[in-house]
């Protein structure tokens, strides 16, 4: 029977093909496909089931291999369902009373036969917040924390060729780890890392420089490598350090012997004098390479860079950067923002640091959790020093690992300058919270004693026992009238701020409506525990002591509404809302914070009721300034750095203008105006151009404009996005802690006067993208931004359509006489008929072989679209598919065979007789699988 094809469906399968690189750090991100929901299975009942389910590789339903999931969402990673979702009031309002719940996710990978005996790890930065992932149904990792990454070895599990392997995972986002906002899915980065069997572990290059003495510093370089191959491995370890400027400066080798399935430390302490100091003004960073030789052939390479600096954090001065003191301007931020919940791109991140920057900021605490590592890339390049800090506080040994990954990942970068522990646990004040840091730290120590332990507490100092007899900075988290106490108490003890302010304000808005949720932005308004901006920074900035602050928080993020509930979704507490526009606290600590150049700033707007009575508050770095109205002076006052300047003035309309002297000359001056309607709206760019990798994305500010061209600060127009192009929104916001607007959806209202839409490259584009902004009434706006075509960040390529695979099979005990292919095997009878998966080759000897296997075809192909394929059978062989013959192979040969599936669902037992020819071999010697297309037969 000769078969012809007559539809084929187009396989675009995921292939990791061979490489030359010594290593490939392979994006994962592109072609997932999603469930939103869980998926529970039946329970299992019959023996047979129950044994089968116990073995390797066997997890069943959306774990397992052969799950059918051609009606799932297609999309690419980082993903947040639940900033796709609609508020519930029923929510939880820490979460922004958006529903989490647990998803499912599945991607295929097929790799090259060619690559055998290479290591590959699935990494998978942060899924929040419960995941358990499966390769080729067996279980392979359960990660129980929403922040820190996972390191996956799935060598021994993956099959080449043709044949797919399936990723699986299950997230359970109702587990909760803390009281903001934490969003659902696979949210950060996720890579398949190649590398050879012998090769540096992942955060496997420990590289810290310390300062020898004078200028001569040294790297203890330490390399932890692995060897899944098959022989112990004799190799030479190269590190070589280059300058900022890309020079060699210093390189060491030495042998290490790995043994087979063995881990060796390698130590390579190379010294470096007079570097190039890293600051925050200055961020030199040196790049430091680790190849593996063996043979005198590079087997494994890895770089990652680093700087010198040195910390101090001094009991009554404070905090010293390279001998310099630098008095701690922080914030504390969280990871979500407008429109992409968790899932931010790294571009948005720099966006996000660089508004920092611009406000003054020099130092972040990570609440309360570890970053990404992109965002402490950036940190680097861009000048921070940072509290890095562990989630979950716990010394178990599952949980320490968490903590023990944070410091490994992140122990290179100079801005980390304090690992903290913990954040607010009501267990400070004891023996017990004494006893667990006491762990906790010697934990970190063991692996970077470089720098200082901290752990954020909210009370509790002046016990008898507590964590701050445990750490090497005391964190405060607010608790004002306790710095004082506790400094007098230990004054030999650095002491920062970890946590302040907690102040309230809604961007744009000047009058408190209670009624309505809407907080004025004077910085009157704090949580009870906390302080407004300027108080909070009068007592750190006035006490040398207190190392700095750590305002809460630099941006709104959704969840903890305080002091508010529903309506309200997202919090006030940031100096900026969730786009990073600008609140008055922005201004009021840039002008604290920068000092380098005259600044001034007025608020509020000037578009108020003719003789209303508007406080202004103007807020200046110089000596003295002046307000006039339309040109008329309202009145001069000296600056005063932590109150900021106010006035009452009756409102007219025209021009506020603000000017700023310093000795009695005019170094600044800002104005605010009265507005006409909005007639037309704008667009404007974060940045000139993106890149076309499907990655690069970028904010752009929507506004709406009066007839002069003036921003109109009151517009609340429903705005609607067209974006066409090689990109497409990912999300807007507003700032409105009050808004239900679908984040993702064509429109989205100003929020006085502003919002924000989130645009993104397509994969592998270089058309240039064109948002179209329209509104009701007013003239359109549209704006082109140039893409630029760049090479893809190297990438497993997505998988379609896959095939069904049926790998599992029952062999009965071969002989000469005709078995009756459709024979009964009691389910309890696990050991007569062996186990096999093909190729199944039997040698030369009985004339029949019967297998036997069951699988349960997709959905689509119920209507009888689809077709069995062995890809070879060698032998006649008769097909029988629920009792039913239903495909022959007449020769002996070795050759395919495809055989049309009968229409019809759910799970069919196939059985497959072969007669060996005699004197052969024979069986099934290639893979079995079920697939979408018709078959005509001819004779
Ligand atoms: C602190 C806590 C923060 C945030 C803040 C709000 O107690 O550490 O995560 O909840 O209060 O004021």
């Amino acid at each position: 029977m000769k078969i012809r094809l007559i539809a084929t469906v187009l396989l675009m399968l995921a292939c990791v093909t061979a490489s030359a690189a010594p290593r490939e750090r392979l994006s994962l991100d592109r072609g997932w496909l999603f469930h939103q929901g869980d998926i529970v299975q039946p329970p299992i009942l019959g023996h047979e089931e129950s044994y089968g389910n116990a073995k390797a590789g066997s997890a069943g339903g959306a774990a397992g291999n052969e799950y059918d999931d051609s009606d799932w969402r297609r999309l690419d990673l980082p993903h947040d369902w639940a900033v796709e979702g609609p508020f519930d009031p029923k929510a939880n309002v820490s979460q922004g009373y958006r529903p989490r719940g647990i998803g499912w996710y599945r991607r295929y990978l097929k790799v090259d036969p060619a690559d055998r005996g290479k290591h590959f790890e699935l990494q998978f930065d942060a899924i929040a917040t419960h995941a358990t992932v499966w390769v080729n149904g067996n279980v392979v990792n359960r990660n129980w924390s929403g922040y820190n990454a996972s390191y996956i070895d799935i060598t021994p599990y993956l099959r080449y060729g043709d044949a797919l392997n399936t990723i699986a995972i299950r997230v359970d986002a109702e587990a909760m780890e803390g009281w903001w906002y934490e969003g659902a899915g696979i949210y950060r980065h996720s890579w398949l890392v190649k590398r050879s069997p012998l090769h540096v572990v992942t955060d496997g290059v420990h590289a810290t420089p310390r300062l020898v003495k004078d200028k001569q510093w040294s790297i203890p370089v330490e390399v932890t490598l692995n060897n899944s191959g098959k022989t112990a491995g004799d190799v030479i370890v190269e590190v070589t350090v280059y300058d900022p400027a890309g020079k060699q400066v210093a390189q060491r080798t030495a042998p290490a012997r790995v043994s087979v399935l063995g881990t060796s430390a390698v130590q390579l302490p190379v010294t470096i004098n007079n570097p190039a100091l890293w600051s925050i003004e200055k961020t030199n960073l040196y790049r430091v390479t680790t190849r593996v030789l063996q043979a005198g052939k590079a087997v494994d390479e890895t770089s990652l860079h680093t700087g010198f600096r040195t910390i101090r954090f001094d009991a009554a001065q404070g905090f010293f950067l390279n001998g310099v003191h630098v008095k701690l301007q922080g914030v504390c931020i969280h990871q979500d923002h407008a429109g992409v919940g968790v899932a931010v791109p790294d571009s948005v991140w720099e966006y996000r640091l660089r508004r920092l920057k611009e406000l003054g900021v020099n130092a972040i605490r990570f609440s309360h959790n570890a970053p990404a590592a992109e965002v402490l890339d950036l940190v680097d390049r861009l000048g921070f020093v940072v509290m890095d800090e562990n989630r979950n506080f716990n010394p178990s040994p599952d949980y320490m690992k968490q903590l023990e990954w944070m410091v490994k990942r992140d122990r290179h970068h100079p801005g980390v300058v304090l690992w903290s522990v913990f954040n607010e646990e009501p267990v400070q004040a004891t023996e017990v919270g004494y006893e667990m840091v006491r762990r906790m730290s010697a934990a970190v120590k063991a692996l970077d004693d470089t720098r200082p332990v901290t752990a954020a507490m909210n009370g509790g100092f002046l016990t008898e026992l507590n964590v701050s007899h445990a750490v090497d900075v005391v964190g405060a988290n607010y608790q004002v009238p306790d710095y004082d106490k506790y400094h007098k108490a230990y004054p030999n003890k650095p002491f920062t701020s970890s946590e302040d302010t907690s102040a309230f304000m809604t961007r744009g808005e000047y009058k408190t409506v209670k009624e309505k949720n809407l907080i004025a932005s004077y910085d009157d308004d704090a949580a009870q525990w906390g302080n407004t901006h300027r108080d909070a920074w009068e007592a750190i900035d006035t006490r040398p002591y207190v190392a700095g602050g750590f305002v809460w928080t630099g941006f709104d993020y959704r969840g903890e509404p305080t002091p508010n509930e529903w309506p309200s979704v997202s919090s006030v507490f940031g100096i900026m809302d969730l786009n990073g526009f600008a609140k008055t606290a922005y201004y009021i600590h840039q002008v604290q914070w920068i000092k380098d150049k005259p600044l001034i700033h007025i608020a509020p707007h000037w578009n108020w009721k003719q003789g209303e009575n508007v406080r202004v508050m103007v807020m200046a770095n110089v000596e003295t300034i002046k307000l006039l109205l339309n040109g008329r002076a309202l009145g001069e006052q000296k600056v005063d750095p932590y109150r900021m300047n106010n006035f009452n003035v009756a409102f007219e309309p025209g021009k506020l203008e603000a000017i700023g002297y310093k000795g009695g000359k005019e170094v600044v001056r800002t104005s605010v105006e009265t507005t006409g309607a909005p007639v037309k709206l704008e667009l404007i760019p974060d940045r000139a151009k993106l890149a076309g990798d499907g990655h690069d994305a970028m904010p752009i500010t929507v506004r709406a404009l009066d007839a002069q061209g003036r921003a109109v600060p009151l517009a609340d127009n429903e705005v609607t996005f067209a974006v066409s192009g090689g990109g497409r929104s990912i999300g807007h916001g507003n700032g409105d802690p009050n808004s239900h607007e679908d984040e993702k959806g064509a429109t989205r209202r100003l929020f006085n006067g502003l919002a924000q839409l989130i645009v993104q490259t397509n994969y592998d584009s270089k058309d240039a993208i064109t948002i179209n902004a329209s509104a009701a009434g007013l003239q359109a706006a549209s704006v082109t931004i140039p893409v630029q075509q760049v090479a893809a960040i190297p990438y497993v390529a997505s998988a379609d359509a896959p095939l069904t695979f049926v790998r599992s099979w029952r062999i009965a005990p071969d002989g000469d006489a005709r078995p009756d292919p459709n024979q009964k095997l009691a389910s309890f009878d696990m050991n007569t008929w062996g186990w096999g998966s093909p190729p199944m080759r039997a040698a030369a000897g009985s004339k029949y072989h019967l297998y036997r296997a069951s699988f349960t075809p997709r959905k689509n192909l119920a209507t009888g679209t689809g077709r069995i394929r062995f890809a070879s059978i060698k032998g006649k062989a008769e097909i029988w598919l629920n009792g039913q013959l239903i495909g022959k192979k007449d020769s002996y040969a070795a050759e395919p065979l495809d055989v049309t599936l009968p229409a019809g669902a759910g799970k069919r037992e196939i059985n497959v007789l072969i007669e060996a020819e005699p004197g052969q071999g024979s069986g099934i010697e290639g893979h079995v699988t079920i697939e979408p297309g018709l078959l005509v037969s001819s004779k």
